[in-house]
């Protein structure tokens, strides 16, 4: 079918085009009659442009007057200088006056009015992506995430990386969440597993002596689903051979460096800044702070000043153990009401009260918990947080590791109620030195905090080789492991996470003993990679970075959603394909499956 084809796209023409005659394709994103004149809005990815079409024109002003939202169109004409510019759009100072209009197709009255500040619900925009896509804010999206593509391929290919695919039809191997499984037609009953992370085969191809590998895959884990997380999402995997944690450190800062620089022509300093686990928890109280926030919020753990305390709630948290801790908040109005609020926050952290401290710029202190604390001890307090007129601080007591998320938790609300954070910079750090084990107070056993292959520091392999005989009776040992095992952090989000690997069977099998798989299960679960390893495995490790959370971060948003083609609801559910679907008789009974209730 033959059309007038475009000469330009609809976000290109500026005023020094002016008298030249051009031929736009787009969709009608607006039309006003004002009767004598119609005004077409006409839009593509690249912008909008406003095509004006004059009555003395009778056959081009009908079938203007036909035309509807949404439908294709060819029109050709003069660019001209508009008589009122429009200083919102990059082409408002022209519009094309024109001379003809050809409708190559038509639209059904859509469900939503496709526009940039959407009113649509977000199920009616994710039923109807293609019409959502058309939104350039979000096609904008795409197309930055198509840019960093570009700019990770090139870092890489620079850094003389290779890229592999690894497959999708893998075995289901243990990696923390639950697996898609794919069933076998020609094998019934056996099951594929769509990777959670290519992490096996990375590291089978660095015994393979491919030295360095990247990939930009899809990964796939049936999890609990947030703004940060879909079934479905796409990591920057790599591995390396013979390198040592700050050597990955090196890569991946490289292409965030690069990343940063075209996209938002930002210099990072590198490096970046480090920090371990236990600073990061004992300060922050999270693995992953955001260091935007101003005045930093840090903890300040006051145990050793209120050990001798007679007050109930602090008393009772020390002889358990445990710690008394705060945050000082300075120059805010904090009212009773905000108090309240925190208090309640606090309890759905399950806490039973939040105490405070607060000094009030005419001396006075106000604090229910004053007269439960010696003049020492508050005088002890106040020095601990350098606390002066017009701070407040927020305490908390209890098990250590609750007390300081707890606090992690108020620091970040904090932020939130006051707009503490500086959403201006991107701040990243490394959180390295993460614990081996960790455990789990559900079913009572020992865990891999990141997977089963991270490498214990080697200052700690002897208690992996005295804790690993019996686990059970010796936690609190293996648990104080440190991992070379390392988060990469930028704003309070987890970006990406890595380790150096254990390429020595002996280590491996203290872990896998400490995590409780026997040998048949070792064999069945991860026998091709042991395998592989007694051939020769070299020392590496590696990283994946979270592709969607960069380009979330880089499109300033924390909905990942907005950041993919085609996302699935929180609820795994993809509304346009209507996937997951039944499927029919035929296809279960090809692969002997029967489905029950
Ligand atoms: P990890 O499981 O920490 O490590 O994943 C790496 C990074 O991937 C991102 N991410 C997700 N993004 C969106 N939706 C999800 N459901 C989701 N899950 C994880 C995060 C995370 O930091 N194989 C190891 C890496 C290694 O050791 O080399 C791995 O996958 O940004």
């Amino acid at each position: 079918m033959k059309f007038a084809k475009r000469t330009n796209t609809c976000g290109e023409l500026r005023i020094s085009d002016a008298g030249k005659t051009v031929t736009l394709n787009g969709w009608v994103s607006q039309v006003r009659d004002l009767g004598g004149v119609i005004f077409i809005n006409l839009r593509d990815r690249y912008g909008i442009t406003q095509i004006t079409v004059n009555s003395e024109f009778q056959d081009i002003y009908n079938s203007a007057k036909s035309l509807g939202l949404e439908f294709v169109i060819s029109a050709t004409g003069k660019v001209q200088q508009r008589t009122s510019a429009n200083p919102n759009m990059p082409t408002g100072e022209i519009e094309v006056l024109a001379d003809a209009i050809e409708i190559l197709n038509t639209s059904e009255v859509t469900p939503f009015v496709v526009e940039e500040d959407i009113k649509a619900s977000e199920e009616l925009r994710f039923k109807y992506r293609y019409l959502d896509l058309r939104r350039k804010k979000i096609a904008d999206n795409l197309v930055l995430r198509s840019n960093v593509y570009n700019i990770v391929h090139k870092n890489f290919e620079r850094e003389k990386f290779i890229e592999v695919e690894t497959p999708i039809l893998m075995k289901s191997t243990p990696e923390g969440a639950r697996d898609y499984l794919v069933p076998s037609r020609v094998h019934k009953g056996k099951f594929y597993a769509l990777p959670q992370s290519p992490q096996t085969y990375k590291q089978i191809l660095m015994v393979s002596g491919l030295d360095r590998y990247v990939q930009i895959c899809k990964c796939f884990r049936d999890e609990d689903l947030r703004a940060d997380r879909q079934p479905e999402f796409t990591q920057i995997d790599l591995e390396m051979s013979f390198v040592e944690e700050q050597d990955v450190f090196r890569v991946v800062e490289g292409v965030i460096c690069d990343i940063w620089k075209e996209i938002k022509g930002v210099e990072l300093k590198q490096p970046f800044r480090t920090m371990s686990y236990d600073e990061a928890m004992a300060a922050y109280g999270s693995d992953k702070p955001d260091l935007r926030i101003k005045g930093e919020l840090k903890i300040v753990n006051i145990t050793d000043t209120v050990r001798n305390t007679d007050f109930k709630v602090f008393a009772d948290a020390i002889s358990a153990s445990g710690i008394v801790a705060g945050i000082k908040l300075s120059g805010q109005d904090v009212t009773r009401k905000i108090i309240d609020g925190l208090t309640d926050y606090v309890k759905t952290l399950k806490f039973g009260g939040l105490g405070y401290i607060k000094y009030n710029s005419d001396g006075t202190v106000s604090s229910p918990m004053l007269k439960f604390l010696s003049e020492e001890i508050q005088a002890g307090i106040k020095n601990d947080f350098s606390a002066e007129a017009g701070d407040v601080l927020f305490i908390l007591s209890g098990e250590k590791k609750k007390v300081l998320s707890g606090l992690g938790n108020v620091r970040l609300k904090l932020a939130e109620q006051f707009s503490l954070t500086d959403e201006t910079r991107d701040e990243f750090l490394w959180v390295n030195d993460f614990p081996l084990f960790g455990f789990d107070e559900e079913s009572g056993t020992i865990v891999a905090e990141h997977h089963a292959f991270t490498m214990p520091h080697d200052a700690d392999l002897a208690k992996l080789a005295e804790g690993c005989e019996d686990p059970g009776a010796n936690a609190e040992l293996l648990t104080s492991i440190r991992a070379i095992c390392y988060d990469m952090v930028c704003n309070g989000s987890e970006f990406g996470s890595g380790s150096i690997r254990i390429h020595r069977g002996d280590i491996q099998s203290q872990v896998f003993n400490v995590l409780k798989l026997t040998k048949q299960e070792q064999e069945e679960k991860f026998g091709f990679l042991l395998g592989a390893f007694k051939y020769g495995a070299p020392p590496h490790g590696g990283f994946a970075l979270g592709f969607d959370r960069i380009i979330a971060t880089l499109c300033g948003t924390k909905d990942i959603r907005e950041t993919i083609a085609f996302p699935k609801t929180t609820s795994a559910v993809g509304l346009m394909d209507n996937s997951p679907s039944p499927v029919d008789e035929r296809q279960l009974k090809d692969l002997g499956i029967t489905i029950n209730g």
